[in-house]
């Protein structure tokens, strides 16, 4: 989150206008609802996969397009080069958040965007055990950048400067792995009779399949579902029973990881704000790890037969 402010507030003056979407990272819309409007930024919300909606808020005037895809929990895909070029009309700067592609499964920059950012808190550690983020992009961008979270102090630890670049060491044998056995499971539980949806922009039946197989050169490691008795109470019954999977808040590790959304990720919104996000409340995300995907699917499957 350091650097996600540290780039907006970087670039951005007060009488600037923003767009976005709505399913960005929690803590990233804070800044946009929170406090942009303290120092007069416009930031407008859009609807994720409503792309005619983001363009015609473009067209209204646009000092920055921040855009993050694939989005977490649902996957939810933008189409980078098309809104990349209808921003740069306007003369606008466009961030992307890559944490969830990762740069192995999709390059931003070379879309047309000009500034990426990660959290490498998640795959670029690869470990969960460093908490840290990058920006990259043209000098001219990320000068100004650079010298704002030197300023505002959100400055990288030596230790945890360390363990990212080890695991960062990894990252293409790590994310090609998670890319293979998210692909499987997704296939898993999409054909299980106790799976009612699962979101994984590698499936035809996603509705940004198509999108993201001209921008992603993998689907990348997370994907989540929801079961067909779609409650908290039967995604609270399942992962107790995954001998695998941890039960945590954060992804893109080594080790598998599952949580509901509705008691982590978006824990601090009201059930009714994560209906308007479209994140059911049965909703299960699953971060897959390195381990062995025969293990991970036979993990799933007596899971869901204890339920
Ligand atoms: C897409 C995305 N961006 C940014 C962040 C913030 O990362 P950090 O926890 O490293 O501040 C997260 C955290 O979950 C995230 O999922």
């Amino acid at each position: 989150m350091g650097i996600i402010s540290s780039t907006l507030f970087a670039l951005l003056a007060s009488g600037n206008r923003v767009v976005s979407v709505k399913d960005t990272y929690g803590g990233t819309s804070a800044i946009f609802t929170e406090y942009m409007p303290k120092y007069r930024i416009d930031a407008v919300q859009c609807d994720t996969a409503d792309h005619d909606q983001i363009e015609a808020e473009i067209a209204k005037g646009c000092t920055l397009l921040y855009l993050e895809t694939p989005t977490n929990p649902t996957t939810k895909i933008i189409d980078i080069a098309r809104l990349s070029k209808v921003a740069h009309a306007q003369g606008a700067v466009v961030v992307v958040d890559n944490t969830a592609a990762t740069p192995i499964n999709q390059n931003p920059l070379q879309l047309g965007a000009d500034v990426v950012v990660h959290s490498a808190t998640k795959f670029l550690g690869g470990h969960a055990d460093a908490l840290g983020g990058v920006a990259c992009g043209s000098k001219h961008l990320i000068d100004p950048i650079h010298h704002y979270r030197e300023i505002h102090g959100a400055v990288l630890d030596p230790m945890s400067a360390y363990l990212l670049l080890r695991g960062m060491k990894t990252l293409d044998l790590r994310v090609k792995r998670q890319n293979e056995s998210a692909m499987r499971i997704a296939r898993f539980l999409e054909t299980h009779p106790a799976v009612d949806r699962v979101f994984y922009p590698g499936l035809d039946s996603h509705p940004g399949h198509a999108i993201a197989t001209r921008q992603m050169s993998g689907f990348g490691g997370i994907l989540s579902f929801i079961l067909k008795e779609n409650s908290l109470g039967a995604a609270g019954r399942l992962i107790p029973h995954l001998r695998f999977a941890h039960a945590a808040g954060n992804l893109g590790a080594v080790e598998t990881i599952v949580a509901p959304p509705a008691t982590s990720s978006h824990v601090e919104c009201t059930p009714e704000e994560r209906a308007r996000l479209g994140i059911p409340e049965g909703l299960i995300r699953y971060s897959t790890g390195i381990e062995d995907v025969e293990d991970l699917i036979d993990d799933l499957a007596s899971a869901l037969r204890g339920l």
